[in-house]
């Protein structure tokens, strides 16, 4: 494998999907091939990845089943939301050094004619937070729990994968309008930090065998607002718990992003049903960029003061080396990142 080497970098290395996962992803569905670095024509940039994003949705990504967005193609480079710099410019908009968000995926290089770039200037103090807190993520955390979740202070809040990206600032945003909120994450690890770094008033760990005792006990008024970002078990545990007029913003699934079959077991159709009706709850999904994408200027004005202000507590877990991001993504669905995953592809400096 090559190792970047931003002096004499003539190769961009790139992760293309070489088959469609069944189940877990392997190593065996990628291939880490190397080609020339591209050269940008008139009105083109060369884009070098500093930072890239890994997220979750990747997943349904590398499926063909149907979905919102079209899959990656086989002998495709993944897709993935970036951060890079501009190395070299034929674009009038664009000058060398500047930093900008990109959607240039798994590799080093990439070509763009600006559009769906976003500036972030010539120094941006902390680039990457532009693929998190400040960026996808953190947009992800602010809109569906304000616009669906709609949480009001004294409420109680419940957030899974508690310490991730997004759920991790869904907790702490539920605790600035003045809820109780309590995480659900995997390990005593992360259910620490949440309660300690996060300022969560609980974190249950959602291994333990009494996971739905132990959400009831804690949830002494029960549930007013449900931030689904894993389903499975924990939906189980939550759903007898949610209170009447409570709010389920449908974010992610995570658990069963691997599945290959429906899960074994009695329907449970007719009572999440039941329970939607008789206690006229709201559970609605959404996608961020299409739904909230418009929105952006209201969520990033208020992120970025409590920031400032020390009011939300940021953690990545950034992970050396482009060469690292197909065991870092099989990580992510098992729960080895703690934070925000993120690849550093390539040095900061030009
Ligand atoms: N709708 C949208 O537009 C949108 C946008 C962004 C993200 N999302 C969704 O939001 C969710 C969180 O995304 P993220 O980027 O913040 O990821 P993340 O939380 O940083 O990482 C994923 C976490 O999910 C947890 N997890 C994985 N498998 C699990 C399982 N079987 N049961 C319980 N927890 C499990 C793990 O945490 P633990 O170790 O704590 O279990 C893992 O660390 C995902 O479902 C994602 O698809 C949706």
């Amino acid at each position: 494998m090559t190792t970047f080497n931003p002096q004499n970098g003539t190769i961009n290395r790139q992760w293309v999907l070489a088959s469609r996962p069944v189940g877990a992803p392997a190593l065996s569905n990628f291939n880490f091939l190397e080609s020339e670095k591209p050269t940008p024509k008139q009105g083109e940039v060369l884009l070098r990845t500093v930072y890239l994003s890994l997220d979750p949705y990747m997943r349904g990504r590398m499926s063909d089943a149907k979905s919102y967005a079209e899959p990656v193609g086989i002998n495709e480079v993944m897709v993935g939301g970036t951060v890079c710099r501009v190395e070299a410019s034929h674009h009038p908009d664009y000058e060398i050094g500047e930093w900008v968000v990109a959607y240039s995926g798994w590799q080093d290089y990439s070509i763009s004619d600006g559009s769906g770039l976003l500036k972030l200037g010539k120094a941006p103090a902390k680039p990457s937070y532009a693929l998190g807190v400040m960026g996808m993520p953190g947009l992800t955390a602010y809109m569906g729990l304000l616009d669906i979740g709609q949480p009001q202070a004294g409420e109680t809040v419940v957030v899974a994968a508690a310490t991730g990206a997004v759920g991790s600032l869904v907790g702490q945003i539920a605790k600035l309008k003045g809820c109780k909120v309590i995480g659900i994450a995997g390990g005593e690890e992360k259910c620490r930090s949440a309660v300690e770094d996060l300022g969560f008033d609980a974190c249950i760990d959602h291994k333990s065998p009494d996971l739905a005792e132990q959400l009831a006990k804690t949830c002494d008024k029960g549930i007013d607002v449900y931030f689904e970002n894993v389903g499975g078990k924990v939906f189980d545990a939550v759903l007898p718990l949610l209170n009447p007029s409570a709010r389920v913003p449908l974010c992610g699934l995570i658990s069963q992003y691997n599945a290959t079959e429906l899960p074994k077991g009695p329907d449970r159709m007719p009572m999440l049903m039941g329970t939607l009706l008789v206690k006229r709850i709201k559970m609605q999904g959404f996608i961020v960029f299409d739904d909230y994408g418009h929105r952006y200027n209201e969520f990033s004005q208020d992120m970025m003061q409590w920031l400032q202000e020390g009011k939300i507590t940021y953690r990545e877990d950034l992970v050396e080396g482009l060469e690292n991001a197909v065991e870092s993504f099989i990580g992510l669905l098992d729960g080895k990142n703690f934070g925000k995953l993120v690849i550093k592809v390539g040095p900061d400096e030009l």
